[in-house]
């Protein structure tokens, strides 16, 4: 599988452009091809290297006269190939590249043949942490956490597509003073807690809001709690047995969420890097990082006005020590080269500051091109139709589960309204409920740039037309049973029959399929799932023009149009995956 896969066609195109450039300027070093996809009528592809070169060269005794003769050089030295059909300069020495349309149709067979696995972008690290989801125990996982969930899984599964063996990590928030006052109350209001095996507490958001009020109310109450937290620490037995109690709790509702999304998860949450946290915080206090200030202990980051504590003027750790203890650990025991945070931009300024303070420590590289490499995934916040944040009637936050089920109970409802209840089992009409409303929630989310704020609503969401995760799956569906009602035998298509793209419209459909490996190399390297989903509508806008202007079943050219269908088919799916969606085969 490796050999058969070359590297995406920008990679391809970019490498015979190395070559090239080598050529013409042998004693420039470090000279990268630029190389960009174009949509413009010269070409497929553009190199434009012509310029920069030229101002880098222009002082020193030359050949050239310009960027134009620089465009020139580099098209003449391009070695034969055969992905090429024809090269032009133009403007100031941009060199456009019109691939072969035989060797597009080649490619796209080949890949039939030997599978999407090898339209896998390549990329640098072997080994990545995806640190994501991440609720706190106890607390509401909020609506935020389920962003964090969505475009993490998404960003796990593009990089283990590129064969990136990724640590998906779910660093719940399991550790801090919090514990004390829910240990204890639970002490008091449950004396048989140990028997009743989780059963007593119920719900648990109210217990942590009655708890809290206990808390806030009686100082004798406060008092003890302190005192639970300092035994917790301790690792007093009894304490520790309440500790876990609580915690299975929350992990059986924060997994009632995953399984609904189909999300994998690996918890190691802020407790496991506990012990690692003196250790490392003496290793930074010996290389001079750690300083006294107002009682707490703190490190100071260039350009910053406030400094990162790391330890509280109680002697107490916190979210920052837990997350350099954790970034120690991931680098040196996990030896993960990148490490990716999920969480809302309102974290920003600590993961700038932490990140900071690792590279004062020599553990990251300052040049941020380098690896080991971390980067923080911000993302905006979830509206309401009303504009403000997302919440129930009653204003109170929304559970998880209850929103999946509601859209996934939408969903349904349609499928009845259209019929499908006769027409299907009632397991398919479950599945495909769950696909579409599922699919719903996790593409609405993903096809925005992340940053930005985005309004949850069930109606556009379950549109089917537009830009939706519902538009998509039917269009999937109907492409499959483009092919199933054909009878004609696809693998034995693929074998015998070949793909000719002579139609414009099977040209463009053509390409976009191609594109598909740089495409998600753009969204791993950028850490952007919303390039995947909008290629994957783009592939879908191209497919439906291709329908319309090429007849397929009894044309003369229907072999290889079933093959488009199916190549087309084939990588959506694979979008779908990635985007974590289940595709629906009929609708
Ligand atoms: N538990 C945190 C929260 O709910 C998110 C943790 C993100 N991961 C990390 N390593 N800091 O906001």
């Amino acid at each position: 599988m490796e050999e058969d896969n070359l590297g995406s066609v920008k990679q391809q195109v970019a490498k015979l452009f190395e070559v090239s450039l080598k050529a013409i300027v042998p004693d420039e070093s470090n000279v990268e091809p630029l190389v960009a996809a174009c949509t413009g009528k010269f070409g497929d592809y553009q190199c434009n290297n012509a310029m920069s070169l030229w101002s880098r060269i222009k002082g020193k005794k030359t050949e050239f006269r310009g960027p134009p003769s620089i465009g020139q050089a580099l098209m003449k030295n391009l070695p034969q190939s055969e992905m090429i059909e024809s090269c032009s300069v133009a403007g100031p020495g941009f060199v456009n590249v019109v691939l072969s349309t035989e060797w597009i149709a080649k490619s796209i067979q080949k890949m039939l043949t030997n599978g999407i696995g090898t339209w896998a972008p390549k990329l640098k690290v072997k080994i990545a942490v995806v640190d994501f989801s991440s609720p706190n125990i106890a607390k509401e996982m909020h609506v935020g956490h389920l962003r964090s969930t969505i475009i993490g899984d998404t960003l796990a599964r593009m990089l283990e597509f590129s064969n990136v063996e990724v640590l998906r990590r779910n660093h719940v928030g399991d550790w801090g003073t919090q514990f004390g006052m829910l240990i204890e109350f639970l002490f008091e209001e449950f004396p048989n807690w140990e028997d009743a095996g989780g059963q007593a507490v119920g719900d648990l958001q109210a217990f942590y809001k009655a708890s809290k009020q206990r808390f806030d109310a009686d100082p004798v109450f406060k008092e003890r709690a302190q005192q639970a937290v300092v035994r917790l620490q301790g690792g007093e037995e009894k304490y520790r047995a309440a500790w876990a109690q609580i915690c299975d709790i929350s992990r059986q509702e924060f997994h009632q969420v995953y399984k609904r999304l189909g999300v994998r998860l690996e918890e190691k949450g802020e407790s496991f890097y506990n012990p690692y946290i003196p250790g490392v915080l003496e290793a930074l206090s010996n290389q001079g990082l750690i300083e006294e200030s107002e009682g707490a202990r703190v490190i100071f980051i260039e350009g910053k006005n406030i400094p990162l504590i790391v330890v509280k003027s109680d002697g107490g750790y916190n979210y920052a020590s837990t997350d350099l203890a954790a970034l120690w650990y991931r680098l040196n025991e996990e030896k993960a080269e990148w490490i990716i945070y999920i969480t809302d931009v309102g974290q920003s300024l600590h993961f700038e500051m932490f990140f900071s303070a690792a590279k004062r420590a020599g553990w990251l590289p300052a040049d941020d091109n380098l690896y080991p490499k971390v980067s923080h995934v911000g993302f905006g916040l979830v509206l309401g139709d009303d504009g403000k944040r997302f919440r129930t009637r009653s204003s109170e936050v929304v559970r998880l589960v209850d929103l999946l089920d509601e859209a996934k109970n939408r969903s349904k409802a349609v499928l009845i309204e259209r019929g499908k209840a006769a027409e299907w089992t009632s397991e398919e009409l479950e599945q495909t409920a769950e696909a579409v409303g599922y699919g719903a929630v996790k593409y609405a989310d993903l096809k925005n740039n992340r940053l930005t704020n985005y309004t949850f609503n069930y109606d556009q969401m379950l549109n089917d037309k537009g830009n939706t995760a519902v538009y998509l799956l039917y269009a999937h569906a109907r492409i499959c049973s483009i092919v199933r009602k054909s009878a004609k035998d696809i693998e034995e298509l693929k074998k015998k029959g070949s793909i000719s793209l002579d139609h414009p419209d099977e040209r463009v459909l053509g390409l976009h399929l191609m594109q598909f490996a740089e495409v998600v190399e753009e969204a791993c390297t950028n850490l952007l799932p919303n390039v995947l989903c909008e290629y994957l509508y783009n592939l879908s806008e191209n497919f439906t023009r291709f329908y319309s202007n090429c007849q397929v079943v009894g044309s003369p050219e229907e072999t290889s149009r079933l093959l488009l269908c199916e190549a087309t088919a084939v990588v959506m799916r694979k979008c779908f995956h990635l985007l974590g969606i289940t595709p629906v085969y009929k609708i």
